[in-house]
């Protein structure tokens, strides 16, 4: 059996879990925390520190850690829905100080598409596969042919001069307390925008509110087949993992 660690850094929660890679499932209960207030870099690494030290993982398995922001050669290159201090900030090093040991390091919507890709709704499709994460913003992942192309940032599509995620995210339904029906037509909105620009194979939409798909899927009108997250909240812990694995050390 081979284990690694998944740890998924979120706006609103931080979780983690041991991952059995062979047939990724959760080897571990999950352990989570919410995430501190403001989202500062010591305050988030300490909570991840936290995380690991109560998975009480093997040492020599390997950890992934995903995180809401552009990620280039382990920097986080923005700040959605946490600090600004993130910013341009070696993140994968600080990390890799905080837990005392080397990290894989990715956007957690990546980790999440490729985690579907490999276990889940979207195993075996070929073509472009753009799974999308409804969450406290919008984040997406691009798979083709199950080769991930990593940051490609969706959830900021400027459309009717505003950021997507400003408008369509799942937290925006819940503070403006949206029926799911007009958050749908946001969704539509979006959707149909996503579908004419890159005409995927498949969409498939995650994120903790994808378990509530029966109430706005099917109100949404595509071409594309649309499906829920098989993996739902447990994704990007598990392609945080997985990417964990393949990736050489370093
Ligand atoms: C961030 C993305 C992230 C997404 C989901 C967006 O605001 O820019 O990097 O993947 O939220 O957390």
């Amino acid at each position: 059996m081979t284990i690694a660690v998944g740890i998924d850094i979120g706006g609103t929660g931080i979780k983690g879990a041991l991952v059995d890679l062979g047939n990724g499932e959760l080897a571990s209960d999950r352990v989570k925390r919410a995430t501190p207030e403001g989202g500062a870099p010591g305050a988030i690494v300490d909570a991840t520190v936290d995380i690991l030290q109560e998975l009480d993982a093997p040492a020599d398995s390997p950890v992934g850690v995903c995180f809401p922001a552009i990620v280039l050669e382990g920097r986080t290159m923005s700040a959605a829905n946490v600090s600004e201090a993130w910013i341009g900030l070696e993140a994968e090093k600080l990390f890799e100080a905080g837990l005392r040991r080397d990290i894989h390091f990715v956007n957690d919507a990546d980790a999440a598409g490729y985690a579907e890709s490999r276990y889940g709704a979207a195993v075996g499709q070929e073509g472009l596969v753009i799974m999308t994460t409804l969450g406290t913003g919008i984040g997406s992942a691009f798979i083709h042919d199950g080769v991930l192309i990593p940051n490609t940032e969706l959830g900021h599509l400027e459309l009717d001069g505003a950021d997507a995620e400003s408008w369509a995210s799942n937290g925006v339904r819940e503070r403006e307390e949206l029926s799911f029906a007009d958050w749908a037509e946001r969704l539509q909105r979006y959707y149909a925008h996503v579908e004419f620009l890159f005409s995927p194979s498949l969409f498939v939409v995650g994120g903790g509110v994808s378990k509530h798909h029966e109430q706005f899927l099917p109100l949404l009108d595509l071409r594309t087949p649309t499906v829920p997250a098989a993996l739902r909240n447990n994704a990007g812990i598990m392609g945080a993992a997985a990417l964990a694995q393949r990736a050489p050390t370093t």
